[in-house]
């Protein structure tokens, strides 16, 4: 069941971003490596997370999906396009099912007064359906044809450089949803690089910043960064626990300038 593998290691989470500052600082004790909050790289926007409630493994009810969005406008989050995963056999979602859910939580928020841009797009997983789909109808899109998608944790899908030209013929800017945390890429430096040449966009999970995944995934994460690879960081936020270790993220002060100077897309959506 690869959808085991979201909810498990970040009960750790918040842990880990406590613990890291000092592990950190313990590791390589160096002034350029002081810790300064990811607040302020100013994000409005946030492009995956999964709060419509009851489609996935995310928000498991409309008052759970207030709360956490409520948490993310508390940190000055002000858009937030909301990415239900669409897995065939896992979770078959569709484009008006999740419209129509998302119609209700905007009513919701409008009635407590929440002030936030609220969108739907989707997250999806490279099956045949995804494949079937890209040229037959619209897709849900994050913007501007930008299709958020990811693959496998466990095996490097086989037809992944076909599925790529697939979405990229049909008029699409692939963006992949944390490259970071697929292992079999971790030791894969000039593939990503490769990947990210050919267009395929980056977005990096903050929690994978903090070492909430494992300090393999931090590793790949930071060595994304620190390469001009990061196109967007997403909460991909499932629950409180993940808002908990997202709220007040501290991250070393290098990554934080390399991402000022970087060209992050969150804002422009
Ligand atoms: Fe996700």
């Amino acid at each position: 069941m690869i959808y085991l593998q979201f909810a498990i290691p970040i009960k750790f989470a918040t842990f880990a971003a406590k613990k890291f500052s000092m592990a950190f600082l313990g590791l390589f004790g160096k002034k350029r490596d002081r810790l300064v909050p990811l607040s302020e790289l100013g994000l409005t926007c946030d492009m995956h997370s999964h709060l419509i409630p009851n489609v996935d493994d995310g928000s498991k009810s409309i008052e759970d999906s207030i709360t956490l969005i409520k948490g993310l406008h508390q940190m000055g989050y002000k858009k937030l396009i909301l990415t239900p995963h669409f897995m065939t056999g896992f979770y078959n979602n569709t484009a008006d099912g999740v419209r129509e859910k998302l119609e209700t939580l905007k009513t919701e928020l409008a009635r407590q007064s929440v002030d936030v841009d609220l969108n739907v797009a989707a997250e999806y997983y490279i099956d045949y359906d995804f494949m079937h789909d890209l040229s037959r109808k619209p897709m849900l899109t994050i913007h501007d044809k930008m299709l958020l998608f990811e693959c496998s944790f466990t095996n490097q899908h086989r037809n992944f450089d076909e599925t790529v030209f697939e979405m990229q013929i049909n008029g699409y800017k692939p963006v992949l949803a944390h490259p970071e945390r697929y292992l079999y890429w971790h030791n894969c430096h000039s593939l990503m690089q490769e990947f990210h040449d050919r267009g395929i966009l980056f977005q990096i999970n903050i929690l994978s910043i903090i070492g909430g995944y494992s300090p393999s995934v931090r590793k790949m994460a930071t060595w994304l960064i620190e390469n001009d690879m990061c196109d967007f960081l997403g909460t991909d936020l499932h629950n409180a626990s993940h808002l908990a270790a997202i709220k007040n993220t501290m991250i070393p002060e290098r990554l934080l300038n390399k991402l000022k100077n970087s060209n992050l897309l969150n804002n422009s959506l």
